[in-house]
Formats: structure tokens, sequence, C-alpha cells
């Protein structure tokens, strides 16, 4: 590694300040530059051949486009005045190949930062450096950037911080289940601490893609299916990452992803195209990422998939036109890794060059990992074909965000996650996970208990219960199911633990007649089966959806033992494992847990916590389901209610009201689980749904309120959901929308009136043409605990076809004011 001499440093630290003065003292009045400019590339003859100067203190002597004159450089820690100011003087002083610079990142090597990575650093070429593991290479490359190249601009040191740095939490699917926005964000904070600890400046998350399709590896990451819990989840998130306080922030950067679409690649097979209706992309895919520009967050990367034919790297309709002018998106986007070349294997450029020039000129600011704005972006500015302004726009965006996180006290290192950290990861990991059926097996007591089987290749799997974006995590700061079984029931009853089979996707059943003996010795028998953190996550995807390997054998053997026997399923996906679930006594789905999967399972299976978690996602009773959601739209021809499957029914053909309808001759159309679902070790009763009004108009809010009262014997939690349905519309809206969600903790007998603020807002949708409405009619109503609620009370909207203004904020629940909305086209409705 090579470092600056004393003598070096000694000029680069005071330089700035001499400099600093001369530049007060004789010029106070550069020119402003040009606001974020999306011009259209010049064709390559009208080069502006003129306006490329050479900078004397350059040391590579490229032409210094942008510099003004020969003054000295001031540097990135020293530049003063409000932050537009000091980006503006930056980017005045920096050659074309410093400006490019900032808009490439790339990856280290993890044990010893190269001789080449530095030399890149030192001459201001790298924007931003991934942390690889390794804190003294990124603390090395830091160094070199703020001490010894011309300008001192930092490093942005990246990292995927997903669900967790070294403190595990549950993968983002399972902390959907928790439909705790606060919980999510107190998650969050611990992570970017964590972070912090590790000079990360910058996170790859949250992940707010929606998805429909459980054989996508990645729905793992996802926040499931609805876009309204998404975007809150997904708001919470950016705001625990950033920590934002006077428009700083004191966390890490967040950056939301994959822009836009990924969470629909066809055949829930990664990278595959996405092809999506225009009301999809506005009513599904894009208010989430709407939630989290609006909640502040600073970055947003791209996907790797085509939609609708464009690769989302080159979108320009969405990148330029969506996020950055109609959303007014003031951060910068990031490239997802290598998309930018890929664009080449998509056959939509035809060389990096052209990849990097059409990612560019779409909106993406920086380039992960590819050496597509590295190598070509100067020849393309050159020669007249991107534009200096466009170039300009990306690297304030990128300054902008490194003025935010720069010059903050590092924060110490961790050795070992804080025993907080471990606590939030027990709560967040307990009310994630979501009792699915119980005949009254759960709660375990540990008095009447004897012994205890724990069978099953999930039971003792450190690493495997830390799921899919673990990086930093440390399998010897899991506590595993049996870990925290032999501790809780220590001196009380006996553990007997078999693993029934080597891991999760095993074809081999030769350890399942073991696990059947342990079984029939025990009182229960607690079968931790599902998905290792293999299975799921980048490039994991599944044709099939069933419990892997030898998994439904080691169950149906153990439930055949007769002793009673409860499932508790750990995986990235929802399994259709209808059959296993029916024959086990009780079933807890708990998703990969993280660090602290054993002692939040154990409180949940000896009752001193409550379930409480709901199904982010349906679950499928077969692959053939997928993809399966619960706001779909009707159809024209909607299947009755009292549908049969032809096959099983006993019948030579269908009955004649079955006859051409939407359904499966061979599965039951309903899902295994539907969205929202989630039992609890008490019950929960719902008044019926009381509107303020039967009428309203625009501006007006309307109350919507239910009572709930706890009627089992325990304290519990119930999510609280309320579901609307827009009868007629000018485009087919679904059966049901997701508009609301409480939280509300109930002793046993209580009751409490829950309360909603609906208004044209919530609502609305956008049309076919993107375009933001909200119409008149009919609108029915429910409230309940699962998206299967009867939709019972009705309001009617009075007013007008209105439009709503495309800057409206995406979903807050206060009155929309007349100033932000207009009448609309009429339309047949
Ligand atoms: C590719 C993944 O798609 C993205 O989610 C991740 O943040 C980057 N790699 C960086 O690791």
């Amino acid at each position: 590694m090579r470092s600056a001499s004393a003598t070096q440093i000694f000029a680069q630290r005071c330089a700035p300040l001499l400099a600093w003065a001369l530049y007060c003292a004789g010029s106070l009045s550069f020119a402003q530059p040009t606001g974020p400019g999306y011009v259209e590339a010049a064709p390559a003859a009208a080069a502006p051949a003129a306006q490329v100067t050479p900078a004397a203190d350059v040391p590579s002597g490229e032409p210094a486009i942008g510099q003004r004159g020969q003054q000295p450089a001031i540097r990135f820690d020293v530049v003063a005045g409000d932050l537009d100011h000091r980006i503006d003087r930056l980017l005045e002083q920096m050659t074309l190949a410093e400006k490019i610079g900032q808009l490439v990142q790339v990856y280290p090597n993890n044990e010893a930062l190269s001789e080449e990575v530095a030399d890149r650093v030192r001459a201001g070429g790298i924007g931003s450096v991934f942390y690889p593991g390794n804190r003294a290479v990124v603390e090395e490359a830091q160094r070199i950037a703020v001490e010894e190249s011309r300008l001192g601009i930092p490093l942005l040191v990246a990292r995927d911080v997903v669900h967790g740095m070294r403190t595990i939490f549950p993968i983002p699917l399972g902390q959907a289940a928790t439909w705790d926005a606060e919980l999510v964000e107190r998650a969050a904070v611990a992570s970017a601490e964590e972070a912090r600890a590790e000079r990360i400046d910058w996170t790859f998350a949250p992940m707010v893609d929606v998805c429909r399709d459980a054989r996508w590896g990645r729905i793992a990451e996802t926040f499931g299916e609805d876009p309204l819990l998404a975007g809150e989840l997904a708001a919470a998130m950016v705001r625990g990452f950033q920590q934002e306080e006077d428009g700083r922030v004191g966390g890490v950067l967040a950056c939301a992803k994959h822009f836009v679409g990924y969470g629909f690649s066809e055949g829930g097979r990664d990278y595959n195209r996405v092809s999506v209706s225009h009301a999809d992309l506005h009513n599904v895919m894009l208010p989430p990422f709407r939630q989290a520009v609006d909640a502040g967050c600073r970055t947003l990367m791209t996907t790797f998939s085509e939609v609708n034919g464009v690769p989302g790297t080159a979108h320009r309709e969405l990148l330029r036109g969506v996020l950055k002018r109609d959303w007014r998106f003031q951060g910068f986007v990031v490239s997802d890794w290598g998309s930018v070349t890929e664009m080449v294997a998509h056959g939509f450029a035809a060389d990096e060059a052209q990849a990097g020039r059409l990612a560019l000129m779409a909106g993406v600011d920086m380039d992960m990992c590819s050496p597509a704005f590295a190598k070509h972006l100067e020849q393309a500015v050159r020669e007249g074909r991107v534009p200096m302004e466009r170039i300009d726009d990306a690297v304030r965006r990128v300054l902008r965000s490194k003025v935010d996180v720069a010059g903050r006290p590092p924060r110490p290192a961790l050795t070992a996650p804080r025993h907080s950290s471990l606590d939030l990861a027990r709560r967040v990991a307990a009310r994630s996970a979501v009792l699915l059926k119980n005949d009254g097996a759960l709660p375990l007591d540990a008095a009447s208990l004897k012994r205890v089987a724990v069978i099953g290749p999930m039971a003792d799997a450190p690493q495997q219960q830390l799921g899919c974006w673990s990086l930093d995590g440390k399998p010897e700061d899991s506590v595993t199911p049996l870990a925290d079984l032999r501790n809780r029931l220590d001196g009380l009853a006996e553990v007997l633990y078999s693993r029934g089979c080597e891991n999760t996707f095993s074809g081999d059943g030769s350890l399942i007649a073991e696990a059947e003996r342990v079984a029939a010795k025990a009182d229960v028998a607690l079968l931790f089966v599902g998905e290792g953190a293999t299975l799921s996550g980048e490039a994991r995807c599944r044709a099939t959806l069933d419990l892997p390997g030898v998994q439904p054998e080691l169950v149906d053997r153990v439930v055949a033992t007769g002793v009673p026997t409860v499932l508790v399923v750990m995986a990235g996906r929802p399994l259709a494992m209808g059959e296993q679930i029916e024959r086990a006594h009780a079933t807890l789905y708990a998703w990969h847990p993280g660090t602290m999967a054993g002692p939040a399972l154990g409180d949940l299976l000896f009752g001193e916590e409550c379930p409480s978690g709901k199904l982010p996602v349906t679950f499928p009773r077969s692959v053939g389901h997928t993809p399966i959601y619960y706001n779909h739209p009707n159809t024209g021809r909607p299947r009755p209610d009292d549908y049969r499957p032809l096959f099983g029914s006993g019948r030579a053909d269908l009955p004649e009201q079955f006859q051409y309808k939407s359904h499966y001759l061979d599965e039951a159309p309903t899902p295994l689980f539907p969205f929202g679902f989630g039992l609890s070790y008490t019950t929960f009763e719902y008044s019926a749904v009381e509107p303020s009004n039967a009428e309203f108009t625009v501006g007006d809010t309307l109350t919507v309120t239910a009572t709930v009262t706890n009627t089992g014997g325990v304290p519990g939690a119930e999510v609280v959901q309320l579901y609307a349905r827009d009868h007629v519309a000018g485009a087919v809206r679904p059966v049901r929308e997701l508009k609301g969600r409480r939280r509300v903790t109930l002793e046993p007998g209580e009751s409490r009136r829950v309360e909603f603020k609906l208004d044209c807002r919530i609502l609305g949708y956008f049309d076919s043409t993107g375009a933001r409405v909200c119409e008149p009619g009919e609108f029915s109503i429910g409230i309940g605990g699962d998206s299967t609620v009867d939709l019972a009370a009705t309001v009617r909207l009075l007013a007008k076809k209105t439009q709503l203004a495309p800057n409206l904020p995406a979903v807050n629940p206060t009155a929309v004011s007349p100033a932000l909305v207009s009448p609309a086209a009429p339309t047949r409705h």
C-alpha cells in the first residue's frame, strides 16, 4: 500500500486553508451553476471542444472541464457555506475525471487495500467503496481519500445491512409479519449503530419490492405483497437507518431498492423480465418507493430486470420522469451490481460504453461495480454524447449525501452485540412469528412435561436461522431453539434431541428412524423444519414450494407416533405445506428469526409471549397457485363462493354453475392462509363498522371505527386491519385493499374502539394513464383481523372525478387540501 509523505500530507492539509483565504479575498462571485439539467446528449459532431481547457493542478494533466482557472484546491472539509453553496464550490474545482470518479463504486479486496484501488482513490477516481468485511480496508481507503486526494472528498462506505449487521433481526418478510412500524424502525436504528461502528455510511436497504410469487427467492427480503404495508415499513426502516435530525443523517444513508418492478420477475425466476401493467406499476409497485422517498430516503437502487422491455437501469421514464421530476427526489440513484454493463446481455446496449451513456442519461448517478462509467464516460463527454450538466447533476447528488454523513466522530468498534440489541432482536423475532394452527397443543406448560423431543434440521442450525442477508452475523452469537430449550427446561424436563435429517433439502431419510424413537419417548415433539437460509435470497428461486427434502416424511413419521407434534417452520418464503400443517397439532411460522431465534420461539411456545404476527403474504396451496394475492381483480367470471374443484369431487365434470368460471379444476381456489391471517392464544371479536358519514367529498376526512374485544383468557395483541373496495371505477380496481392497520393490546375482557381516518387520497388510485384520481361512487369497508373480513359498511364519494397532483405525498391519513386537487377529465363514469 502506498502512503503519502509527511510533506505531502502537510501541504495537502494546509493548502486548503491558504486557498480558502485567497479565494474569499479575491473572488466571492462564482457563476451559479446550471440547475439539474436533463439535457439531451448533443450529437458527436457538436462536441464542445472549446470548453476543454488543460488544468495545471491535475496530476494526470487531463483537461479540467469546469475547472476555474489555476486556483489551488479548496478541500471538502474546508469549503464552507450552506449545502448547495459548498457543493457548487467543490464542483467548480473538479476536473472531469474527478467528477466521474464520484460516480464510481468498487468492491475492494477483503484482505488488504490493493495498490490499484489505493491509487484510484488517491487520484479521485472512486466515489464509493463497499465494506468488504474488514474495517481496516475501508479505514485505509477513507484515509487516502480524505488526506491524499486533491480535494479530500470522502468515500461513501457501503454494505448490505439488510436485516441486521452483527445482531441479526428477522428477515424483512418476518419483520413485515409484525405489522409494527415502530419495531421495524427500532431494529434499523440498532443495525445502523452497529454499521457505523464498522465505518459504514450507507446501507442497501430497505428492499421495498412488492412480491406476489413465493418461488422468487428474494421474497424473503421483501415486506410482502401489500403496497401500503410495504410502504409504511419502508418509511420506518428509512427513518431508523438514517435517524435524520435537522436535515443531517445521524445513522447511515438508506437505499430503497430495486427501482422498480423486480418483485414481479416472471415465473418467480431471478433476473427475469418484468412485464407489468400501468395499473400495477402505479398502484402496487411504485407506492412503497414513494413512501421511502417521502421519508427522506437518500438513495435508490435500480433493478437488474427489464421492465416492459427497458432495463430498469436505463429507464428514463421511471428514473427521470417519475422519481426525479414528479417526486422531486433530491438524492442519488445507484445501479445494481454490474447492471449497467448487463444491458449488453439484455440486448439493449451494443457495448459497455453505450450502456454507461444510457444509464447515466436515464438518471443513474452512480455505477455499482461495472467498468462502464469509469472507463467510458470521460470520452463520452468529450465527444458531446453526454452533456456536462448531467454529470454535474449526478455529482451534486452524490456530494450532497457525502456532506450528510461526513465528519461525524467514529463510533467505537464492537466486539460483541449489545444486550439491548439482542433484547430487541428477541422481541422482533417473537412478534414476527405467525401462529397458523393450534388445536390446543400450545402454549406448552413446562410443569406438566417430563420429556420434550426437539427434532429437525432447523432446531440447532445457528447459521441457517440467520436468514439470507447475514453477511456480518456470526453463528456463534446465535441462540438456537435447542440451546434455549435446554436452558429453559433445565431441572424441569428432559430435552431429547434428534436432527431428523442432515439439512432442510437432504434426500437422505436415514436419520428419521432415530427421530421417531426420540419422539415416541416424549410428551411433546417440537419439530423445527423449513428451509435453510441458503434456499432463499438472491438467485435462490424454487420451481416447487413444498417442504423440501425428506422433511415431509419426517413430519409424517413423527406425527404417526401419536405424540402431540408442534411444527415450527423457519423459512424465507411461504411454503405450500398444507398436508403437514393439517397433520400436526400446531404450527408456528417463524421465517428466519435471526440471532435470537431460540429465546424468541421459546417465549412463544411456553406462552411468555402471546403470538401476534400476521401474514404479510398470501400462502398458496400449491405452486400452481402462484402468483396469488388478496388484492386481485374480480375478473368478469369470478368463481362462485361455494366452488369445489372437479378433482376429488367424484363427478365426471363440473356442475353447470361452476363451468366457465375463473378457477382451477384440481385445486381449491382459496389460499392455504389468507393475507393478514394469524392466530393468538386468545381470541378477538369485532363490532360492526361505523363510518362517521355515509357520504363524503374531496377534502373531507371520514372517520371509520370498530370496537375490538379480547374474548379469550389471556392478554394479547391484535393487528386490526381496514379493507376497502371501490366498486366501479374508470380502471378495474381490486376486490379489496388494505387501507389502514392498528395494533392494540388488550387484557382479557377488555374492549377498545379503533379509529381510522380515510379520505379521497387513500381511496383514490392511479388510472390507466398514470394519473392519480378520485372517482365518485360507492366503497365498501370492513374492519377485522385478516383480509377475509366482511366488507359490510358502505360509504359514497360524491365529488366529481378529481385528479390529484402527482407530487402529493403518497398515503397519509390526513385530509387532502383542496389546493392540491383539480377536476379531472370526465370518463364514462
Ligand atoms: C445485488 C443485489 O441485487 C442488491 O440488492 C445488493 O444490494 C447488491 N447486489 C450489493 O450487494
